[in-house]
């Protein structure tokens, strides 16, 4: 028989235990940070929960990237303030808050306290001292030290798959974008720190690493030698340890794809042969004025040589139709080079004027016309994803086992559906009677539903 005193105990820490509620919007770089937002909070004794009226700390990872982005933010702060219960704290971290902390702060007296991307190491201290009587807080100036320095090892890392910051902030400035704005100078984390990081993934069960940074192919860190190293020597090293299977990396831009990392592509295994390379136009005039600092041409010749370096690569790409000065030849440029290239899945966007950058000030187009080439640059992409994905019948590809399919519903007596992903990021599904997880298995694909795979 349970002793009653041991359940009487437990049951007294659980009460007593924080809670930290955490809601990640944008960009995988915000997943990442609210993983590492929940570490550095472990440390101080806050466990997780998914409901935010249970919540002492309450934290709205924020993105400012589209305007659609940034009124979800001040949207939720409404309804987060009537579900936040007491003394709870409600802290609001990520890029709006850097953008835009001071105005948040007045138009939403509910929020405690405003972080910035670069400084939530500081999240801690901030909230003892919330708790000790102090004011409001606003924490965006770029700080001297480096958050990574001060962040816990990652433990809220769950699965197969896992993101790896590698890199951060933008020095490009394309004229649309608030990003150089928000996450400030471009960093690169020594490569010491990244491998050690990927060890302690790898440990946790980790088999996947997608490194991550806002222009990731930038990278150009202290290498293990003490000397400056480039992206591609950072995956060739972290191909090297045992028990990882995969390594992907995003996003990148035209300009750093160096001939190393397209021979990367050539000649690393673990590097898997698919690329988001973002282009936003097919048009000259256009990237000229997106300040995009490459053609149409140049972004061609790229995908030619990475094309020769790996034939099987697939490619995705960010598209913004409907930027300042884009007329029916500029928007006829766009959709040819998508039929040129070819891709295997991309993402589009109607351009939103973003306060404080360049093109928010160049006259607009009119929304009816940004939406009619939405349309019809979506369907195109469209229908290159489907035949990507129908091109994957009869074919043999390695999958990467990640956990029991969620809908229950498929599943026999003897035998679980799984699911795991291909190299090119499609969900691939099996039925098995085994354990999968962080295995790979060579499969024929022999049916196709939706975006989804099935393999026998
Ligand atoms: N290099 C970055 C890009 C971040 S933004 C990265 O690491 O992902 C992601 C995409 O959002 C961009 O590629 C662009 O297509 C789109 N985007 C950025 N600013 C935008 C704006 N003002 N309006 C519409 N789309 C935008
Ligand atoms: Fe934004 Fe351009 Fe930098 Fe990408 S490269 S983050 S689109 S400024
Ligand atoms: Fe959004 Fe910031 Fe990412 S603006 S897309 S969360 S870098």
């Amino acid at each position: 028989m349970q002793n009653p005193n041991i359940i009487q105990k437990s049951k007294m820490t659980e009460n007593q235990q924080k809670k930290i509620y955490i809601k990640s919007y944008g960009c995988q770089m915000n997943e990442y940070d609210s993983r590492r937002i929940l570490d550095l909070m472990a440390v101080e004794g806050y466990e997780q929960t998914q409901n935010p009226e249970m919540a002492d700390l309450l934290v709205l990872n924020t993105c400012h990237i589209r305007e659609k982005a940034a009124e979800k933010v001040y949207s939720d702060v409404g309804r987060y303030k009537l579900q936040k219960q007491g003394n709870a704290i409600l802290a609001i971290v990520g890029c709006t808050a850097q953008a835009e902390g001071a105005e948040m702060m007045r138009r939403a007296p509910a929020i405690d306290m405003v972080i910035g991307p670069q400084n939530y190491h500081n999240l801690p201290k901030l909230v003892k001292q919330k708790h000790n009587g102090q004011k409001r807080q606003v924490d965006t100036e770029f700080p001297a030290e480096y958050k990574f320095d001060y962040l816990p090892e990652q433990t809220h890392q769950q699965g197969v798959s896992a993101f790896l910051a590698v890199q951060e902030g933008c020095d490009k400035f394309c004229t649309f974008c608030v990003v150089p704005f928000t996450r400030g100078a471009e960093y690169s984390r020594p490569a010491a720190d990244i491998l050690r990081e990927a060890k302690g993934l790898i440990n946790k069960g980790v088999r996947e690493i997608s490194l991550l940074g806002q222009n990731v192919n930038a990278w150009h860190g202290v290498g293990l030698d003490g000397k400056d190293w480039n992206l591609a020597r950072l995956i060739n090293a972290l191909s090297e340890l045992d028990n990882l299977w995969r390594i992907r990396y995003t996003t990148s831009h035209p300009l750093e794809m160096d001939d190393d990392l397209i021979a990367c592509h050539r000649d690393n295994d673990k590097l898997q042969p698919w690329l988001h390379l973002p282009i936003q136009s097919g048009s000259n005039k256009i990237l000229k004025a997106m300040n995009r600092r490459h053609t149409r041409d140049d972004y061609l010749r790229i995908i030619e040589k990475l094309r020769h370096a790996r034939p099987d690569i697939a490619l995705s790409s960010d598209f913004i139709v409907g930027f300042p000065g884009e007329d029916n030849l500029d928007f006829a440029d766009t959709l040819n080079i998508i039929r040129q290239v070819v891709y295997a899945s991309s993402f589009s966007f109607k351009y939103s004027p973003r306060p404080g950058t360049p093109a928010a000030d160049m006259p607009q187009l009119d929304e009816h016309i940004k939406d009619e080439r939405l349309a019809m640059v979506q369907e195109l992409l469209n229908s290159q994803q489907q035949s990507f994905n129908h091109s994957m019948m009869g074919r043999n590809m390695a999958v990467l086992f990640e956990r029991i399919a969620p809908k229950a519903h498929h599943h026999t007596a003897t035998e679980m559906q799984w699911v795991g992903r291909s190299p090119y990021m499609q969900p691939v599904h099996i039925m098995h009677d085994g354990d999968l997880t962080g295995k790979i298995l060579n499969l024929e694909i022999k049916n196709i539903q939706g975006h989804s795979l099935y393999g026998y």
